[in-house]
């Protein structure tokens, strides 16, 4: 299968999760392209079988190259003709969309703005959304590393953790299969 991995990561933590969806991936043989969101990404989104598309979780929406990345992408794909009412199927073609997010304030309603968000450029296109995964990603830096603690998803240090990581990878070489 031809797989894009795409994602953008401020403090390493989407990263993480990105690396073990490749690793896994290509363990399994298939042909897995491993790029941080940018702007002006040469690549031909409807070229892909499928693809994962996370992003750390920043005042709720993805950073913001992925930002500038789903909107040229939407931008380009419309100009070509490849976004049309009712956004048909292309039955072959399908997407994970996720996020790492602290949830410090308001639990996974900060982050589900950012994943349904991101969601639909794929969506739009065509590309079945099979899965939304919400994971815990703590923060690295002062002064927002107190925030590790005290919020309402608990103590979220080190998150995502080897566990986390080890879920993922299963979860990715299943969804693969749907
Ligand atoms: C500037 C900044 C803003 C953030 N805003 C939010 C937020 O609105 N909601 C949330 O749940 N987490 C928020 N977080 C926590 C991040 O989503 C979390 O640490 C995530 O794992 C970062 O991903 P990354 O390490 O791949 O950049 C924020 C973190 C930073 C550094």
């Amino acid at each position: 299968m031809n797989i894009l991995n795409l994602y953008f990561s401020q403090t390493g933590n989407t990263q993480k999760i990105a690396a073990k969806i490749a690793a896994v991936l290509e363990m399994d043989g298939h042909r897995v392209t491993t790029v941080p969101a940018e702007k002006h990404l040469d690549l031909d989104l409807l070229s892909f079988d499928f693809i994962f598309a996370g992003s750390g979780v920043y005042q709720w929406l993805p950073g913001k190259p992925m930002l500038d990345f789903l909107r040229q992408k939407r931008k380009e794909n419309a100009e070509q003709g490849n976004i049309v009412p009712c956004a048909p199927r292309h039955p072959n073609k399908k997407a994970v969309i996720y996020c790492t997010y602290g949830g410090v304030h308001t639990g996974i309603r900060e982050a589900v703005p950012a994943v349904k968000f991101c969601g639909q450029l794929f969506d739009h296109l065509g590309f079945t959304i099979v899965d939304e995964w919400y994971y815990i990603g703590d923060f690295k830096e002062a002064p927002m590393k107190k925030l590790n603690r005290g919020g309402r998803m608990g103590d979220i240090s080190n998150r995502p953790n080897e566990q986390d990581l080890e879920e993922i990878g299963r979860r990715a070489r299943a969804i693969v299969t749907v």
